[in-house]
């Protein structure tokens, strides 16, 4: 006898499965304890899947320029502080309740070269469903995720004494109530507030403490979007951030440079450009007003600044205080704030 495959045959049997699937769904048959790890055939099954998913996805949507070589430290102290529970790290081994999830995080060492940077982008920024592997922890800062494709490419080669060289200042700290939460601070930036020489690190000595102290808040808030800084203001209590805030504050830093450079620069920092109602920078922006100081900061860090809030997509009300920077940012023009940014650092 001979079966004809009709549409109507067809139909019935595809209904047919699912049914049977939603039955043994129902029936509690399957084990979904994470003890019982995945069988053979579904690890390969859903690795092949997610290998797939991530090279379709990064071909359209990862930048061309996914890796940033600058800015290793706070890349590092990320990655310490949020990554290598689950990951492990050059002679640090991941928690064992970590290792017990399944799948387990695999190690970077070996994996991180099975992957384009694109591809590394692609999965840091949006996550791994279902393997508890977290999206970016920040909107709109493809320039913090760029700097972790860089760290996350280096793993295979790297030593336990260049990790620690990386996350860990020696000597960090004067005695009191503070110290082991100003070693964090310091492991990024530095002992003296200076930033350990990253150019993607804001000086914090000499700036106002007041100023200091909000963004502390807002980054804890989600205010101020950073994965970098939220991660290490999440748990401040607020007497720490007040504290922490005058800690660096008091140190020398900002401030003691003298702005220099390109005359159209200078000519927007102290003028501003009347035609475009770009107001000028000092008339904020100097000793005495209750504005951030920015002579001497990182010119690396002044643009980024800028160019994040050029992008902010959601203030559009001038009148509002809180949107006086994305609106004065945006009359900025694009090709004025590199030399505006080296400018103020004095450079
Ligand atoms: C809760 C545990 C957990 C945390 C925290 C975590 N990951 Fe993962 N990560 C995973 C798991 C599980 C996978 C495997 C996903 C898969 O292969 O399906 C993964 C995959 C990856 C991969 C792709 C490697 C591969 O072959 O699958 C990279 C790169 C990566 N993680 C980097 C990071 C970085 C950087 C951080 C910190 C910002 C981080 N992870 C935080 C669990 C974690
Ligand atoms: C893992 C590295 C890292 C650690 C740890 C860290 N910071 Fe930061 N911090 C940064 C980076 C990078 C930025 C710039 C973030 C941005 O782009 O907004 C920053 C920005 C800041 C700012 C904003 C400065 C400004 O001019 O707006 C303050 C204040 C600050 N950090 C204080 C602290 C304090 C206090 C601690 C310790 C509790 C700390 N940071 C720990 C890397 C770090
Ligand atoms: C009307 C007053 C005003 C003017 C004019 C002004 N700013 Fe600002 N600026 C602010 C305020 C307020 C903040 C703090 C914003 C915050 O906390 O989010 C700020 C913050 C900044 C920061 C961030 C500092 C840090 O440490 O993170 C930069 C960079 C900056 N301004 C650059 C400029 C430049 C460049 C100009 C001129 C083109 C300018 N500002 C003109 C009020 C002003």
């Amino acid at each position: 006898m001979t079966i004809r495959i009709t549409w109507a045959r067809a139909i019935a049997a595809i209904v047919a499965l699912a049914l049977a699937g939603l039955l043994f769904a129902w029936s509690g048959v399957f084990n979904i304890a994470a003890s019982s790890g995945h069988w053979k055939i579904t690890d390969w099954f859903l690795h092949w899947t997610m290998r797939n998913s991530v090279r379709t996805h990064a071909a359209f949507t990862a930048p061309d320029d996914p890796k940033a070589n600058e800015g290793l430290v706070s890349a590092a102290g990320l990655f310490r502080a949020s990554c290598a529970s689950c990951h492990g790290a050059p002679g640090v081994r991941p928690l064992p309740v970590m290792q017990a999830a399944t799948p387990p995080a695999p190690d970077l060492a070996v994996n991180a070269r099975e992957w384009t940077d694109k591809q590394i982008f692609w999965i840091l920024k949006h996550g791994v469903k279902y393997t508890g592997m977290p999206g970016w922890a920040a909107k709109d800062r493809d320039d913090e995720v760029r700097r972790m494709v860089a760290f996350v490419r280096l793993l295979p080669e790297m030593s336990p004494a260049t990790y620690r060289a990386l996350t860990e200042v020696p000597g960090s700290g004067t005695a009191g109530p503070d110290t082991a939460r100003i070693a964090v601070c310091a492991g990024c930036h530095g002992t003296d507030g200076r930033g350990r020489g990253q150019s993607d690190m804001p000086v914090l000595g000499g700036q106002s403490p007041v100023y200091l102290r909000a963004a502390l808040q807002a980054y804890a808030t989600g205010k101020r979007q950073s994965a970098v800084m939220a991660n290490a203001a999440a748990t401040l209590t607020p007497g720490e951030m007040t504290r922490l805030a005058r800690h660096f504050a008091t140190m020398p830093g900002l401030g003691t440079t003298t702005a220099s450079g390109n005359a159209n620069a200078a000519r927007i920092v102290r003028e501003g450009l009347p035609a475009k109602q770009l107001p000028a920078c000092a008339s904020c922006h100097a000793p005495g007003k209750p504005y951030p100081v920015l002579a001497g900061q990182s010119a690396t860090y002044i643009a980024q600044r800028l160019r994040n809030w050029r992008g902010d997509e959601t203030v559009v009300d001038a009148r509002k205080s809180q949107a006086t920077m994305p609106v004065i940012a945006r009359r900025i023009p694009e090709d004025m704030i590199d030399p505006i940014a080296a400018y103020l650092a004095g450079k």
